[in-house]
């Protein structure tokens, strides 16, 4: 990896007693993509918290883009490129998807008029829900609301973008697609940290897999290897899981090029 993107440099945060990042040390390079997986309460929302500024570190430095942001509140991060979306995702319910991605865009990223019309729509496009631009986000479904989550995202012009759990609860078809959307945002050169227990999902699009579990990474390297650690099995995936169930082969189904894509987890979206 030539200079990182992010760089987490001995993380450490706790909440009383629990341990949340113990002390992480990551790095991310441009354009990379990388999944997350780990049990429930593992601290992966946590860490996303670290990197967005939501949350403050303890002791540790955060580094983005070349400069250290360790006590930069979460607007001035996302203005330096950093864009995330929620676990839950709470978009304005009654401004339609075009204002909830139009804010994103003058407030996330400081553009105004024409640029962040452009922006919004860019983003709606991108993200597949440009038919639905003029209705009230109250009214989308699962599937759009994770996608205008997304586009809320993308309308602040990141260049690592933090997905948290942005497939739990979609359909295996609809799982595809939203798959193909962020592989398509990857291909713009956007780097991708995506948290999902939608296993097959992420080993259809990242190139590199961590685990955490009680604040602390137990794997990190190519995802069949991750998913073979015995650790990693042990504390997340359960012992019945094979290479197959988890899509790894060439023609299961979330594999590479395959539809579909089943959850695959010790935990719960
Ligand atoms: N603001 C907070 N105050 C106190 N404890 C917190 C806070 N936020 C998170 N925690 C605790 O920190 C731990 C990690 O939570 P986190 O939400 O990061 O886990 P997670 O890996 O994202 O889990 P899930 O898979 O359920 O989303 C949990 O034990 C949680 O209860
Ligand atoms: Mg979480």
């Amino acid at each position: 990896m030539s200079t990182p993107l992010l760089e987490l440099d001995h993380v450490t945060k706790r909440f009383g007693r629990v341990v949340i990042a113990e002390d992480l040390s990551f790095a991310v390079g441009a354009g990379d993509t990388v999944g997350i997986v780990g049990p429930n309460g593992a601290g992966k929302t946590s860490l996303f918290g670290l990197i967005s500024g939501d949350l403050s570190p303890g002791s540790g430095q955060v580094r983005f883009a070349g400069r250290t942001i360790t006590r930069l509140d979460p607007a001035s991060r996302c203005r330096l490129g950093i864009g995330r979306t929620y676990q839950v995702p709470r978009p304005f319910a009654d401004m339609t998807v075009f204002e909830n991605v139009l804010v994103a865009a003058q407030q996330g990223a400081r553009l105004r008029r024409q640029a962040s019309y452009q922006a919004a729509a860019e983003a709606l496009y991108r993200t597949g829900i440009a038919a639905e631009a003029n209705i009230p986000a109250a009214r989308l479904g699962l599937l759009q609301r994770k996608r205008l989550e997304i586009a809320r995202a993308l309308a602040t012009r990141p260049s690592l973008l933090l997905l948290d759990e942005v497939a739990g609860g979609l359909t295996d078809p609809e799982v595809a697609v939203l798959v193909e959307v962020i592989r398509g945002i990857n291909a713009e050169g956007i780097a991708v940290i995506w948290i999902e227990h939608v296993v097959r999902a992420l080993t259809a699009l990242v190139s590199r897999l961590t685990c955490l579990s009680g604040g602390a990474f137990i794997g990190d390297g190519d995802p069949a290897s991750v998913l073979a650690n015995p650790r990693v099995r042990e504390v997340y995936l359960g012992s019945e899981v094979t290479a197959s169930t988890l899509g790894l082969d060439d023609d299961a189904p979330g594999a590479p090029g395959a539809q579909g894509a089943s959850e695959v987890s010790g935990g719960t979206a």
